[in-house]
């Protein structure tokens, strides 16, 4: 993918690292196969990340916003022990359906609960709080649902938001998604409650935790 790592070393790093399981790689397949949105489904690396944050926190209880086809769904409940629940939003059914189909094949499906509908309306009507919150989703509403985030973490919680790094263009922001992005980098440097720093793992992952 334009912007990221050159292909041949992120196929190196997809060699010598864990890999999915069948249903993953299944899963994988047919939302490449759907063309230029598959470029939406996190790479290897950031799903491999986001297992070994699930793991080494014991986190127990996982919000993530923006399914798409649920293959970083399916990553984070894979580590999630049986008792523990991974609740995900997206706004399309159509690739939500793709995600169902296969959960369903899954033995951590049961773990995720899809809520369709705006995020922002979803983050409002939750109770109770995440041990991490893995933000993938409607770039220009970053800072709202990280405000809302906040709100929703446990103590020791954890944020990660994808893409902070938006191909580069953070470096000279231009367009209305590169400035939001650049902005709200900004923010959560500036964020006096929370601690942060960006690991440069494919599009950037922004990591934030309270100090
Ligand atoms: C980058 S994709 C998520 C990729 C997914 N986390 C993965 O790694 O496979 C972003 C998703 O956010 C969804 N989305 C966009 N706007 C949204 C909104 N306002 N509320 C909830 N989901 C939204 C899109 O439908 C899309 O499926």
């Amino acid at each position: 993918m334009a912007g990221f790592l050159p292909d041949d070393l992120e196929n190196y790093i997809s060699a010598h690292s864990e890999s999915g399981g069948d249903v993953e790689k299944a899963l994988r397949k047919e939302t490449l196969d759907l063309g230029p949105s598959s470029g939406m489904m996190s790479g290897d690396s950031v799903g491999n990340f986001l297992k070994f944050i699930v793991k080494t926190n014991k986190c127990k209880r996982v919000l993530e916003i923006g399914t798409f086809t649920g293959y970083s769904a399916l990553m984070l409940a894979s580590e999630l022990p049986e008792e523990g629940e991974l609740i995900t939003c997206d706004i399309n059914s159509e690739t939500s359906n793709i995600a169902k189909k296969y959960w369903a094949k899954s033995s951590h499906g049961e773990k995720i609960k899809l809520k369709l509908g705006p995020a922002i309306e979803t983050m409002e009507m939750l109770t109770g709080k995440f041990d991490l919150i893995f933000i993938d989703a409607d770039k220009n509403n970053y800072l709202n649902y990280y405000k809302k985030s906040k709100e929703l973490l446990n103590e020791d919680g954890i944020i990660i938001i994808d893409n902070v790094l938006w191909s580069g263009r953070v470096l000279k922001p231009e367009d209305k998604q590169s400035i939001s992005i650049d902005n709200f980098n900004k923010f959560v440097h500036k964020d006096k409650e929370f601690w942060n720093t960006i690991v440069p793992i494919r599009d950037g992952l922004m990591i934030a935790t309270r100090r």
